[in-house]
Parts: C-alpha cells; structure tokens; sequence
C-alpha cells in the first residue's frame, strides 16, 4: 500500500469543470438506519484507519469512519491477545463506525459479521474491491468481482448473520478490467445485493486491473448513481482535497464521498469541504493547529498501543502531514529518519514551533 500511496500522490486529481451550482443540494447522508449528517466520510485504509486515525478524523470533522479492513479468519483468531486486540477496540467518541470485512470463503463471513458486531461496530462492510496481489490471488477483495454467484452468497451469510438494525453494505471497484462481462458483472452484484438488504455501496471508479493507475472514472460513478435511483451509492476515488469532495458530489449525484488518500495526513479535510458547501472556505492549518493535531494523535496512538508501535504508526502518518508544511521535503525526511519518540517529538518541535 506505500507504494500505492507514494505513486498516486504524485498524479494529478481530474478536473471537473462544472460551473457553479448556486442550488446544488447537499443532503445528510443515512445508511440504511444510522444517520451520518454531511456526506464526506474517511474511508477504509489498511495500514491507517486504525483506531487514532479514526477518532482524529471524527474529532475534526468526519462524520462516520471505517476501520482497516480485517480478514474474516484472522478475526476469528483475535482471542483478546494484547498486540492484536486493538484491531477490535472502538471508543465512545467513535460513533457511528464501519468494521469491514474480506475473505474468500462464503461460510468463513457469518461468523466474522457476527464478531464485527459484537465488539460494537455499527455498519459492517464488506470488501469486494482490494486489489493487491496476495488478495486478489488467496480469492479475496476484488476477485469476487469476477464471481457474482459467490459474492452474492457472502452477502447473504453477512446479512443473515447480522442484526436488522445494523446495516451491511459493500465495497466495490467498478470492475475486474474494461471489459463489458466486467461491466455486467458489477451491476449484477450491486442489483443483487440491493435486493439482499445491502443498505449502502461505495464504489470506487476503478478497476481492479488498474491498480491505483490512472483517474478513477467519476463518469461511471455518474452512471451507477443514475441507475441506482433512491438506492445510497458512495463515491470513491481522487478526493484529495475539499473541493474534490464537492466536485464528486455534484458531478456524479452520490449521496457520499469516501476521502481515503486525501485525509491521511490531512484530517482537516472534512471540516474543509463541510465549509465549502456552506460557502465558507477554509484556510489551510497553520503550523500551530499542524502540531497540534500531530501530537493528539501520537498521544493516542500511545493509549491505544505503545511507545513502540506509536512510533512507527507515527513516522508513517507524519510524513503524510508533512504535505501541508511549508517545507514539506525536509519535514518528510526528518519524519522518515526518527527511530523513536523522543526523535519524532524533537522534529516536531523543530519544524512546527514557529507560527507560520
Ligand atoms: C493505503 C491504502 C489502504 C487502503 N485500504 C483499504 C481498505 O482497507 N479497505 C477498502 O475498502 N479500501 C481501501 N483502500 C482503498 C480506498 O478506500 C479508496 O477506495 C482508494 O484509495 C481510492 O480513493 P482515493 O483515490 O481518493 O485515495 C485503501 C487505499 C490505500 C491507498
């Protein structure tokens, strides 16, 4: 995922020359029956949305997050052992949250929902997009694109073995590749879970096949929001900054944006496109609010790790928030070369004390 990261940072996002839409409607998104508010919630990121990120994000404006996607299997195997008992923990101040799931074997989904549930997860999601190679080979994430009799299988075991009030809803990308079997393949299984209960689908506009290269097609986003009518469609793909946000979401008509890439290392993202849509736009941090949210954030990665772990949790997050200094190669590469803490602290000190 580095590499994707580090990649796709350097494109360009699409621009989507729509003129002003003085009327455009912004509705709060619900799913199914958990009310969201503004549409622009911090999607699931592996390696990231942990639970830190998570309530950074909702502290400063996300008004739903999604945890790291979690193997059905490994799930299983959490048995509230200290290192990996984190993967399960969600704090008051979370509310609402998705938990989401991946696996190969339908049968392996129940059980794991029912997991998901019990540790207090209030939408359980499930992945039929990730396209990394040891998911895409072991029969997981986006391969089950290529398989709509078993991923409508797993949608069932999932809604079966979850409570009603609890919505369930998937993650697609818009196919295995450009072909039109692809193409049917992907509104066989958005029809088909709609019609399972499935309340929400966010669908990320791009294949399978493509990896992170290349736009993600907010057309085909266009297009699946027109055919899905009254049916709750979330868009993902390049929402990298505020107006992003707005753009997809009055380009394509989806009732919510997913940001992924754009919010690590810029949780403020969501108070900024709430802002825009009102009308109000607001500045980039300064340094000030920069260090600020940087040492919330490492405090919480203490309490809900250790020194240790919050050490390299932090050296990856903080080179992401070095895009908003001033000078963001220096501050990348002095967060890329502290191997602990008290490193990490002295380079905020250094390169976030002055106020501009
Ligand atoms: C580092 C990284 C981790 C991701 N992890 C997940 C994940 O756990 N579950 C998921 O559904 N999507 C995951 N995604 C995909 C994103 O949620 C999103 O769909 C994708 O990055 C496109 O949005 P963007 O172009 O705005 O980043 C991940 C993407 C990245 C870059």
């Amino acid at each position: 995922m580095t590499n994707a990261t580090s990649q796709l940072d350097r494109l360009p996002p699409p621009v989507w020359n729509q003129p002003p839409a003085a009327s455009f409607p912004i509705r709060p998104l619900s799913i199914g029956g958990v009310a969201i508010g503004f549409p622009a919630v911090q999607a699931a990121l592996s390696g990231y949305s942990d639970g830190p990120m998570r309530i950074v994000a909702r502290r400063l404006g996300a008004t739903y997050t999604l945890a790291e996607v979690m193997i059905d299997r490994f799930i299983m195997e959490l048995k509230g052992r200290r290192k990996t008992q984190h993967h399960l923990r969600i704090t008051d101040e979370e509310h609402p949250v998705g938990g989401q799931l991946m696996g190969s074997n339908p049968v392996d989904f129940g059980p794991a929902a029912e997991k998901l549930v019990a540790a207090g997860f209030d939408v359980i999601d499930i992945n039929f997009g990730c396209p990394v190679k040891t998911a895409v080979g072991g029969c997981r994430g986006g391969y089950h694109l290529s398989q709509p009799h078993v991923a409508l299988e797993i949608v069932d075991r999932v809604r079966e073995a979850v409570p009603l009030q609890i919505p369930v809803t998937l993650k697609m990308r818009r196919g295995i590749d450009d072909s039109p079997q692809s193409r049917d393949r992907f509104f066989e299984i958005l029809d088909g879970a709609f019609a399972r209960g499935v309340a929400a689908i966010t669908v990320h506009g791009r294949t399978v096949d493509q990896k992170y290269v290349g736009a993600s097609n907010w057309d085909f986003l266009r297009e699946v929001k027109a055919h899905a009518g009254s049916r709750t469609i979330i868009g993902s793909g390049d929402l990298f900054t505020a107006q992003a946000c707005i753009d997809m979401l009055r380009w394509t008509g989806v009732d919510g944006v997913s940001v992924a890439r754009g919010a690590i290392g810029n949780p403020w993202i969501f108070q900024q496109a709430q802002a825009l849509a009102e009308g109000f736009p607001m500045p980039e941090p300064d340094l000030v609010e920069q260090r600020r949210v940087l040492l919330m954030h490492c405090e919480l990665c203490i309490s809900a790790t250790n020194e240790a772990t919050a050490s390299s949790t932090m050296r990856a997050h903080s080179i992401k928030f070095a895009r908003l200094h001033p000078q963001p190669d220096a501050v990348r590469n002095a967060f890329a070369a502290s191997h602990c803490l008290s490193e990490w602290r002295a380079v905020v000190d250094e390169w976030y004390s002055k106020t501009t």
